[in-house]
């Protein structure tokens, strides 16, 4: 997507210099765009467990580079050790979002039987590492041609007013490679004329609508507003949210939903108020072997200072951290929940929009039958 007319990926490899990653530090945003240098396996396992990257497909496509990163200090003898010690090290950073152990799954399997030199392997895990970035960010663009057709029917019925969408957290491009999955249809309205106007849920405790959603809506033009997050069911009962869209983290064989703590509430409040509520999500997100998401996903809890802390900027412009509650208060931070299926209308992915339900999902993934 473009930053001041120049375009920026999420992710990508250094000009000129192949052997170090760039990425966005979305810890920085809203208030200073800074990019950082990753040289080594171990710096990538910190950037996303610490969240300097975030979002499915981009924690996804940080650890695919995290792997070719390790095989560039890998010789011969140490090479396979090397990266089942990479794998291990990746996988245990972040447990919610099936992307990441996707990414490093397939890097792991291409090149634990790759049988060329180290340095064809070398070579051989840039280009895988590439293609999962290339893969994240088609998927993307193509979800937002399928989701478009949704938002365009809507407006059609308004003739032409405008369609306001809510959204939960950030599944933009900052989420993945780039176009975003929830977001990615609404900068296709957006481009092709559609009013749209979107409800940024502030997404607490870590704000990402706040600090990351808006601030992209804005870069690329587009019309939205902040809300608290307990806002959303009475926008509902006013008639003031004609769509939901949410990404997902995890989404299982039977169209149960995992997503950013908080999108569970706004699933109910959608159901009850005759809204509909769509989820996006790339294929690297789903896990064909889980079925039931709220027994089996693993969710994410994190440590209870994002709870008991807040992070914003002074009007001298000074980034600071101030504590919210009392200090003996103890806290607990959950970072996801699950939608079980029967309250989504439909899945949005790169093949096109389905059921949420085991039958639609094989409708669209038949060889996972
Ligand atoms: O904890 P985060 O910011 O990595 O959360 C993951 C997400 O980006 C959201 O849950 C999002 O809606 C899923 S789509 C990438």
């Amino acid at each position: 997507m473009n930053i001041k007319g120049r375009h920026y990926r999420t992710i990508w490899l250094k000009e000129n210099n192949p052997e170090t990653v760039q990425i966005i530090n979305q810890l920085a945003l809203p208030f200073k765009f800074e990019i950082l240098d990753l040289r080594t396996c171990e710096d990538t396992a910190n950037a996303i467990r610490d969240m300097y990257v975030r979002g499915a497909g981009l924690i996804g496509a940080t650890a695919a580079y995290g792997m070719y990163l390790t095989s560039l200090v890998s010789g011969d003898e140490s090479f396979n050790d090397n990266l089942k010690c990479a794998a291990l090290l990746l996988k245990n950073t972040r447990p919610t979002a099936s992307n990441l152990a996707w990414a490093v799954d397939r890097m792991y399997s291409m090149l634990s039987c790759h049988t060329g030199t180290p340095a064809q392997k070398r070579e051989a895990a840039r280009f895988e590492a590439r293609a999962i970035a290339d893969e994240d960010a088609d998927f993307c663009r193509r979800i937002g041609q399928h989701g478009l057709e949704i938002i365009k029917k809507i407006s059609q019925k308004k003739q032409g007013r405008e369609v306001n969408i809510l959204t939960h957290c950030n599944a933009g491009w900052l989420a993945f490679v780039d176009y975003g999955s929830a977001l990615s249809p609404v900068y296709a309205a957006h481009d092709g004329g559609i009013k749209v106007h979107v409800w940024v849920d502030e997404t607490r405790p870590r704000n990402q609508g706040a600090s990351l959603t808006a601030w992209e809506l804005a870069q690329h033009g587009v019309s939205h507003d902040l809300i608290p997050d307990n806002a959303g069911g009475h926008l509902m009962q006013h008639e003031m949210v004609d769509l939901v869209i949410t990404g997902a983290d995890r989404v299982t064989r039977q169209g149960d939903a995992a997503n950013k703590i908080g999108t569970y509430l706004k699933a109910l409040a959608a159901k009850e108020n005759n809204v509909p509520f769509y989820v996006a999500l790339p294929s690297s997100t789903f896990d064909f072997k889980m079925k039931d998401g709220v027994k089996e996903i693993p969710i994410e809890e994190r440590d209870s200072s994002e709870v008991r802390y807040i992070t914003g900027i002074t009007k001298e412009g000074k980034t600071e951290t101030v504590r919210i509650c009392p200090e003996a208060t103890s806290a607990r931070n959950w970072g996801f929940d699950v939608t079980p299926a029967k309250l989504i209308t439909g899945l949005v992915s790169e093949r096109g929009t389905c059921e949420a339900c085991e039958k639609g999902i094989l409708s669209l993934y038949p060889e996972k039958d």
